[in-house]
């Protein structure tokens, strides 16, 4: 359909084209009129020969008899001929013999002896115009005279009037013909221009493959620039966010409001926030160990909506409605939970199966190996389709902004984006991006790319978690990659990969309500029969292989080894909340815990006072905050970590600004607290020799390296975790705003 718009602008075109066409044919007309006057004067000159010729032979006859009569009709015969209007015959004297009554006065005969044997002239009289033709005729005894035959020219005016108007008519055709023709051809590479610009600023320009180039080769050349100019643009304004805001909850709630129009933001989360329990007929309220959830909860409570996750608590049915929603925090509500039920067959294919026995051993190097199976996959497919249908259900508009949390939502982002082509989804890794030949072992390890590709954002915590990404699709996918700007552009669709270290919330949630530091110190050593001076070193994980819970043992045992004026002085509590522990590798991992804890207690056991006091159970999170405060020490020694929030909430923890990190290198974290002692889990004696110098360190340098973590932790917090996701998330709404506004009026 040809638009109201690109008609108007077609007719800017076809105006003046239809006047310089007119112009043209005016210019025309009078040189047509002389080259047809020609024809016709050429015309009548042959015409005249050919009655000269024929006349000729009974004229002469006629005039040997001097019959002046048959001369007479036979001259009234010629002019019955409608166009020649008269003849005359003169004499060799130049005397007119005979001549029909039309012969007009002013016609004189050729002069006596003039020897020309034919000639023509054009004559003009007040109402007339002819042509005059002179034919000499001789023959035997007559002398030779000449024949005058007068053509009227009125039919050449009207012909030529007739051939004014014809090429008026084939000039007004052939410009409509033209215009139609100009402006079909300019709609149609209008069109494509626009697509093309609409394309660049999609950013997808030199993004695709090379033979399905979009943009049209007259604007490769602004391509360039273009592009340069939205970076730069978009690395201001990142920057300037950066310095002028102080994240907070009320910011990110302004952000919202004022870069995202106050959306509503849809979580989604196999781990729900809060779990309704039964305990001993009462209904307890627990708060799950996860890193995940520790960071995003600050983030919903701030923004409010809708939060979709798995409804795992035995009493999480009877505390829901008949939709699985809930509002929550219990006790203040701010967002709603909206809970979605699994059978134990799909939470074991879906959850246990694919998630926790493909996807989490694939992307951690913890050398356990990663178990695929196609009924896993069947049911990871199928359950997040189900919450795909949720979102979709959840979402009040076209265009929802959707956060997709973590490895059990692989495909979620590309089924969300089928039914809501508009909405922003911003997905977030909270585990790593393995290389991509660890990556490639996955049977199904395309689709999960392509689930991943319907993201607008797809965020990592470090550099080299998106690096490895990039490099998977490249080798997996037919994509198009743009690592300046860290874009993948897949079927018309872009991803955005970029890395958001995540973080905590800040003020810490027990700054107001902790009790002084040394008093918590001395009850939670006396709740461990522990004396006052006694030295602390702490873990707390999920009783997870990829923790390094034993390497930190192996640490604790060595360092007791070199330093055996410590046992009895020294204990290590290690928190450790069950998880997954329906799978065989988790079993079996508990039980080594267990049996390693045991050895080295027989070992190091002093005065009553363990080596390793091993707390396998769920502690809530205001009691975990009251073991960082207590502790002289937290050990950090995961195998591999996406980040880490146990090092961040430790350092939070410490408003005394004492207590030593010591923190593994494999996690997320030490590319940003890296005032922590950073060691090498796996290297069990540089592992005890950085316990033995934090529990030796000075308190000045404790002090000075726990500030300057702190300050971090600050300025870096959870909130602005997810405010610059969603200013990116914005611009790129803000971005295809644009672009649909510029192509609405280019
Ligand atoms: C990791 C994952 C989270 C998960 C958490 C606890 O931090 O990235 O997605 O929630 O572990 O694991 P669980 O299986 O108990 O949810």
């Amino acid at each position: 359909m040809i638009s109201f718009r690109s008609l108007r602008l077609s007719l800017r075109f076809v105006i003046p084209l239809a006047v310089a066409l007119t112009v043209l044919a005016y210019a025309l007309v009078p040189l047509v009129d002389k080259l047809t006057l020609r024809w016709f004067i050429r015309d009548l000159d042959s015409r005249s020969r050919l009655i000269a010729t024929t006349l000729d032979e009974p004229l002469i006859q006629l005039l040997e008899q001097k019959n002046r009569g048959k001369i007479n009709s036979m001259l009234l015969r010629v002019i019955k001929d409608e166009r020649l209007h008269a003849v005359g015959y003169c004499d060799s004297d130049g005397k007119l013999l005979y001549n029909t009554s039309t012969f007009p006065k002013a016609i004189t005969c050729p002069p006596a002896r003039s020897g020309e044997k034919e000639s023509s002239s054009i004559h003009n009289f007040s109402k007339l115009t002819v042509h005059v033709a002179t034919h000499q005729i001789e023959q035997g005894s007559i002398k030779s005279g000449y024949l005058i035959l007068v053509h009227d020219m009125s039919f050449i005016t009207l012909r030529s009037a007739d051939t004014r108007k014809y090429v008026i008519i084939l000039f007004a055709v052939l410009g409509i013909v033209i215009s139609i023709i100009t402006v079909f051809v300019a709609h149609l590479s209008w069109r494509g221009w626009l697509e093309g610009v609409r394309a660049m600023l999609r950013g997808e320009g030199i993004l695709r493959p090379f033979n399905q180039q979009t943009t049209s080769p007259e604007l490769q050349p602004l391509l360039g620039d273009m592009r340069a100019l939205l970076r730069t643009i978009d690395a201001e304004r990142r920057f300037a966010d950066d310095a002028t805001i102080t994240w907070s909850p009320e910011s990110l709630r302004k952000l919202l409001h004022s870069h995202l129009a106050g959306e509503r933001i849809i979580v989604v989360s196999n781990r729900e926030p809060y779990i309704h329990v039964k305990k001993h007929k009462l209904i307890d309220i627990n708060r799950p160990a996860s890193g995940l959830v520790t960071a995003v909860e600050p983030v919903m409570r701030a923004c409010s909506g809708t939060w979709i996750a798995h409804g795992s608590g035995s009493a999480d049915r009877e505390t829901a409605d008949r939709n699985g929603r809930v509002p929550v925090p219990p006790k203040n509500p701010e967002y709603t939970l909206r809970r979605i039920w699994l059978t134990k067959e799909e939470e074991k294919g879906y959850y246990y199966g694919f998630a926790n026995e493909g996807l989490w051993p694939l992307c951690h190097i913890a050398h356990v190996r990663p178990i695929f199976r196609t009924n896993d996959w069947q049911y990871y497919h199928a359950i997040n389709q189900r919450f795909a249908d949720a979102v979709i259900k959840e979402a009040d508009n076209d265009d929802p902004v959707v956060l997709v949390q973590d490895y059990h939502f692989a495909l979620l982002p590309g089924m969300i984006r089928q039914s809501l082509p508009k909405a922003t989804i911003i997905t977030f890794w909270h585990i790593p991006w393995p290389n991509q030949e660890s990556f490639g072992i996955c049977p199904w390890r395309e689709e999960i790319l392509r689930g991943l590709l319907g993201s607008t954002i797809l965020g990592f915590h470090t550099p080299f978690h998106c690096k490895n990404f990039l490099e998977t699709i490249d080798r997996y996918m037919e994509t198009r990659i743009e690592h300046e700007s860290s874009t993948i552009s897949h079927g018309g669709q872009l991803t955005m990969v970029e890395n958001y270290p995540i973080s905590i919330q800040w003020p810490p949630p027990w700054q107001s309500t902790s009790i002084p530091i040394l008093q918590n110190r001395t009850e939670i050593l006396a709740s461990m029969g522990l004396p006052k001076n006694h030295m602390l070193g702490l873990g707390v994980d999920r009783m997870d292989y990829t923790k390094g819970i034993l390497e930190r043992f192996m640490a604790v045992e060595r360092m007791l080894e070199i330093h055996p004026e410590l046992v009895g002085r020294f204990s290590f509590v290690q928190i450790a909340a069950p998880s997954r522990s329906d799978l065989e590798e988790y079993q079996g991992f508990q039980a080594r815990v267990h049996a390693m804890a045991e050895r080295i207690n027989i070992r190091f056991t002093s005065n009553g006072h363990q080596a390793i006091i091993l707390k396998a159970a769920h502690h809530e999170p205001d009691e975990i905050n009251r073991y960082y405060r207590a502790a002289d020490v937290c050990m950090v020694t995961s195998l591999h970590d996406g980040m880490n929030l146990v090092a961040k909430e430790f350092v939070a923890a410490r408003d005394d600004e004492q207590g030593v990190l010591v923190l593994s290198q494999f996690t997320g974290a030490a590319h940003e607290l890296h005032e922590a002692l950073i060691v090498n889990p796996y290297h069990v004696e540089q592992t005890a020799d950085a316990l033995y110098s934090a529990l030796t360190m000075p308190d000045n340098e404790q002090k000075e390296r726990m500030s300057s973590m702190r300050a971090m932790v600050r300025d870096f917090n959870v909130y602005r975790w997810a405010g610059r996701m969603l200013l990116d998330a914005a611009r790129v709404r803000q971005r295809e705003k644009l672009t649909a506004r510029i192509g609405r009026n280019l």
